[in-house]
């Protein structure tokens, strides 16, 4: 797509927003990740939007993504809910994935909190812990900001220092500590997909310190921190990596898992978002 063109769609989009939820500015938004529709909880004054709907908004062809943007106040702020996500493997275009969050940005957006399911590539990180991360390594091959520049998004070569937010990541840790949820921190590297790895991939990403790996979060956090947006990304292991013991690989049973979670994960978004 043209950079003319996309920025048409981007302003298309919220424009529509804006007529749906007359003078909303989200403060905080949340992306939920496979399995985990139910995370977030019920916000006031909602106004729920299928991505359908929405100009430009590309299509979710996963299972267990539902398609939904919600918004309305929790804890008295305004909350953009995106219940499902776009992936690289679906084929979308990096550009594609990140148009929501640009449009986020362009109503006001501050902080996003993203989710995702991850397999662990540690053996003391376990199906069902939370991991707040600190860091990735992007494996997918591309980056999000290849292919066209526009001032209004931020600078081309943006800083990853602080991709993800150290001080927002003390406070989810701290938050899974007082609610009693198994969370480590750790670094995350994204992939591809849509298959998952082989055994030798993941002993190679061990070696590099990766301790999770997913398929999303690198597709919005780099997009989000050049416009300055902070990042909170916590992932929950739906299963431990290919070649590991235990490792069990199917989608049916990321999103079973991904409903046990979601109830963790409502606690930790609920307290978020009240010192967001
Ligand atoms: N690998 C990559 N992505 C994933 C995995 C995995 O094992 N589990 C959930 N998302």
């Amino acid at each position: 797509m043209e950079t003319k063109t996309y920025i048409a769609a981007v302003r298309k989009a919220a424009d529509f927003v804006r007529l749906k939820a007359p003078g909303f500015t989200p403060q905080v938004a949340v992306i939920l990740g496979s399995g985990l529709a139910q995370a977030v909880p019920p916000l006031e004054a909602a106004v729920t939007i299928p991505y359908g709907d929405i100009p430009g908004f590309p299509r979710t062809t996963v299972a267990g993504h539902m398609g939904k943007l919600v918004l309305g106040r929790l804890h008295g702020k305004s909350v953009a809910v995106m219940q499902g996500r776009f992936h690289y493997y679906e084929g979308h275009s990096m550009a594609e994935i990140a148009l929501p969050l640009r449009m986020l940005q362009g109503l006001g957006l501050k902080t996003v909190f993203l989710t995702a399911a991850v397999g662990s590539v540690r053996e003391e990180i376990k199906p069902g812990h939370f991991v707040a991360l600190t860091d990735h390594i992007n494996l997918m091959g591309s980056n999000p900001l290849r292919g066209f520049h526009e001032q209004e998004f931020g600078t081309m070569f943006p800083d990853l220092g602080n991709a993800y937010d150290a001080d927002l990541r003390r406070q989810v840790l701290e938050i899974c500590r007082q609610r009693g949820l198994a969370a480590h921190a750790g670094v995350y590297a994204a992939v591809c997909g849509p298959a998952y790895e082989t055994p030798a991939e993941i002993r190679a990403f061990r070696s590099w310190g990766a301790d999770v790996v997913g398929m999303s979060i690198v597709t919005e956090s780099i997009p989000a921190r050049q416009m300055g947006v902070k990042v909170a990304a916590v992932a929950w292991i739906s299963n431990m990596c290919s070649g590991m013991k235990g490792a069990s690989l199917n989608h049916a049973e990321v999103l079973e898992l991904g409903a046990k979670v979601s109830g963790g994960l409502r606690l930790v978004l609920d307290d978020f978002i009240k010192i967001a």
